[in-house]
């Protein structure tokens, strides 16, 4: 797809995060120096920031084939096993939502991870036994929006774990530019600002808007993505200023409206306005916080005097 040819495929292509890719140059030289498979890798971080993304870059600097799956997609343990020997040596297994695992499927990963082994249990009862089969010394890299989620036996068996953060207004201007460079699209260097500006300090959200603005300025104008351009077309698909968008002002709104700006529950901000409370928490929150329109109190979500202040609004005495 042509999302997908927008990704950078190798570290030298990649902008931001600069020390998590730094510190992977190392690492990735070093196995390949000793002729060895990567240490397991574990990316976290909110969504978007490029944990797949990384995740196949490293697989192009190692060399190896990447086999690419999900946590709730592995089922049972059988699945994993499946997986597992079907690996060849130094390949890397990418497990994205890696929190989603369920114990029984968890439990094969670690001797998997720690001994490069499947212990197999053959038979039932008083008969059974178990029997260990080698893999292929392979690398696990895993993806989650939440590290705390994780179990600390399957956290403890990466020997790197890189937390991914929200880019630069600089990094997303660069990014953007890249990836209109790409597309074969004319930008001015304001029109790229813009974006990235509205872009909530992820890559994924920057390209979005690109393809969304490229739109406007192809059908109503003259193809050239200006400043003004940008900000027009933003303004018509309701990305504000902050980058926030309808659903973000639902959420906001309602605690304002509703709850007098908290402190509210998340599970009924999340009914509030119809979305799934580990979406909002994992999608939406993690940027509101980060910019300081929200704060996660003991007592529950609330709203910020520099919130009331984007829309205008006052505080409740
Ligand atoms: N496209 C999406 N994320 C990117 C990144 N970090 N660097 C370059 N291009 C990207």
């Amino acid at each position: 797809t042509v999302e997908f040819s927008l990704r950078p495929r190798y570290l030298s292509e990649y902008i931001g995060q600069t020390r998590v890719k730094e510190n992977l140059k190392v690492y990735i030289e070093a196995a390949k120096m000793r002729g060895e498979a990567l240490d397991h890798v574990l990316l976290y971080g909110p969504p978007g920031l490029g944990k797949t993304t990384l995740s196949h870059i490293i697989a192009n600097e190692l060399g190896v084939h990447i086999r690419a799956t999900s946590g709730p997609a592995i089922e049972r343990p059988g699945d994993l096993a499946a997986i597992l020997t079907n690996l060849q040596p130094g390949d890397l297994l990418f497990i994205d939502e890696i929190h989603r695992l369920n114990r029984s499927v968890e439990e094969v990963l670690y001797p998997a991870m720690e001994d490069f082994a499947l212990d197999i249990v053959i038979g039932k009862g008083p008969s059974a036994r178990s029997v260990r089969l080698d893999l292929p010394p392979f690398t696990l890299v895993g993806a989650t929006t939440r590290a705390g989620s994780l179990s600390s036996p399957l956290r403890d068996r990466f020997g790197v774990v890189s937390r991914l953060e929200y880019y630069t207004e600089d990094e997303l201007t660069l990014i953007v530019q890249r990836a209109a460079d790409l597309l074969g699209v004319t930008i001015r260097e304001e029109g790229a600002v813009e974006i990235a500006r509205r872009a909530r300090g992820t890559p994924r959200v920057a390209n979005r808007l690109l393809k969304r603005v490229r739109d406007f300025v192809q059908v109503q104008g003259d193809g050239v993505i200006t400043g003004e351009a940008a900000r027009d077309a933003l303004d018509r698909i309701q990305v504000d200023k902050m980058g926030l968008d309808r659903v973000d002002h639902k959420l906001l709104l309602s605690i304002i409206e509703n709850f007098r700006g908290g402190p509210v529950g998340l599970e009924t901000i999340a009914a509030t306005i119809g979305e799934e409370a580990h979406t909002v928490e994992d999608v939406y929150e993690p940027y509101l916080m980060q910019i300081g329109f929200l704060q996660r109190t003991p007592r529950g979500r609330v709203v910020t005097p520099k919130c009331y202040e984007h829309f205008g609004l006052e505080m409740p005495t």
